[in-house]
């Protein structure tokens, strides 16, 4: 097995790493305390090619593989877990989406503006009574000939006030289950289409989760992605991707929260000496150390089997798992470290530690990455 990254890839994190310190780290702890949605930011994240890196270049991608990706997300969340939840879910859910299972018509219209970063997608699976139990969607999509008439309510959607294109899973045959699930590609604008309340979260305060209603709305038959019926399959075979987007988030917060425990602990003097001296404090960084290590393996490997196009669901649930449970665990040492000046904001890591709650829950809760792995290595 290789471990040598490509001067490609290096490029990449180096680029991901200068613009974190030069355009996220400024204002990131502003954003957070007034919930300010980073525009400016996403914006030349846009420019960069980080919006839709993966997607090939004749739709205005980047052409870059999963690992590359791995290690952007990693560097931009190190510093804002909020921008990197952005481009998660613009590249994993949404541009992936469009390329793997869209129509040539709906990689015009909406995968070329979402890969170069001139609009942002959303992806809207979460319902008020379906979170984890993805099947029992009450968003309907009612087959009306030329079109679906859309109703229902989404919950707890990234970039749903922000979003111009909206992926929506919803039922059509009711009595198939699951098999009779849709994915419709829905347009801010559309009429009967509302976005509701904006949460008030405790981490990744930067970017804007919302719940949004959908009340008769027409949806053209040409918006539908795949087959009749492919909607549940579309959701879990993106959110499998997704995963591994959500792990490399996760090891970016870890890693974040332990480089600003390092530093403090050669800064901060206590008892006469650096405090990275005394035995307590350097023996959390090697736990720190080595968790954030494995983690990074980890989502290294299942994003190095998803560019071999070789199945990578339950190593991607590993990851996700692992790495969303070290980044709680990190950050939290992490503020340890720091003593009194780790519970306020101005040193970052109490933020890091808000941001890293949010990986355990979503795009699949601990719980259910433990369901998909044990399906995995028990069927
Ligand atoms: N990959 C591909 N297909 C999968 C799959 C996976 N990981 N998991 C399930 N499927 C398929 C199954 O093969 C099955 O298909 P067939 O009937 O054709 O064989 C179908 O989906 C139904 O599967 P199950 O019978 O296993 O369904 P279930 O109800 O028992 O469990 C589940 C499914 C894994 C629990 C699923 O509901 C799930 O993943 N839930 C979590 C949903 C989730 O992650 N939500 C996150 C919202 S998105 C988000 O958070 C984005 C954001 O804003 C940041």
């Amino acid at each position: 097995m290789n471990f040598e990254f490509t001067e490609e890839q290096l490029a990449v994190r180096d680029a991901a790493r200068d613009f974190a310190q030069k355009e996220l780290l400024p204002e990131v702890i502003e954003r957070d305390i007034h919930q300010k949605f980073p525009a400016e930011q996403v914006r030349k994240m846009g420019e960069l090619g980080f919006m839709g890196m993966m997607v090939d270049p004749k739709y205005g991608g980047g052409g870059m593989d999963t690992v590359s990706y791995v290690l952007a997300m990693e560097e931009i969340s190190k510093i804002d877990a909020s921008a990197s939840v952005v481009m998660s879910v613009n590249n994993s859910l949404v541009c992936w989406g469009l390329e793997t299972y869209g129509t040539e018509a709906q990689k015009q219209k909406y995968l070329v503006p979402l890969a170069k970063g001139e609009i942002i997608g959303a992806f809207c699976l979460s319902e008020p009574e379906a979170g984890s139990d993805a099947t029992s969607q009450r968003t309907t999509a009612e087959d009306k000939g030329d079109y679906y008439l859309l109703n229902g309510t989404k919950n707890w959607i990234t970039n749903g006030g922000t979003a111009s294109v909206y992926l929506v899973i919803a039922q059509t045959h009711p009595e198939k289950k699951h098999k009779g699930i849709n994915c419709l590609i829905v347009e801010k604008g559309m009429a009967g289409f509302v976005v509701g309340k904006k949460e008030d979260k405790m981490g990744i305060r930067g970017s804007d989760t919302h719940s949004l209603m959908f009340n008769d709305v027409k949806v053209p038959k040409e918006n539908r992605i795949g087959d009749d019926g492919f909607g549940f399959t579309f959701a879990m075979s993106t959110l499998n991707g997704g995963r591994v987007g959500i792990a490399a988030q996760a090891l970016g917060i870890a890693s974040g929260a332990y480089e600003l425990a390092v530093k403090y602990s050669k800064e901060r003097k206590a008892f006469g000496q650096e405090i990275y001296k005394h035995q307590a404090i350097a023996f959390k960084l090697a736990d720190m150390a080595t968790k954030i290590e494995a983690a990074r393996l980890l989502c290294l490997q299942a994003a190095y089997l998803k560019d071999q196009h070789l199945d990578f669901s339950m190593q991607g649930a590993m990851a996700k798992l692992f790495a969303s449970q070290i980044a709680n665990e990190v950050a939290t040492e992490a503020v340890q470290v720091h003593g009194g000046y780790g519970y306020v904001r101005e040193y970052h890591v109490e933020r890091l530690m808000r941001d890293a709650k949010i990986t355990q829950i979503y795009e699949g809760t601990s719980e259910i990455q433990k369901i998909v792995i044990s399906r995995s290595i028990l069927k």
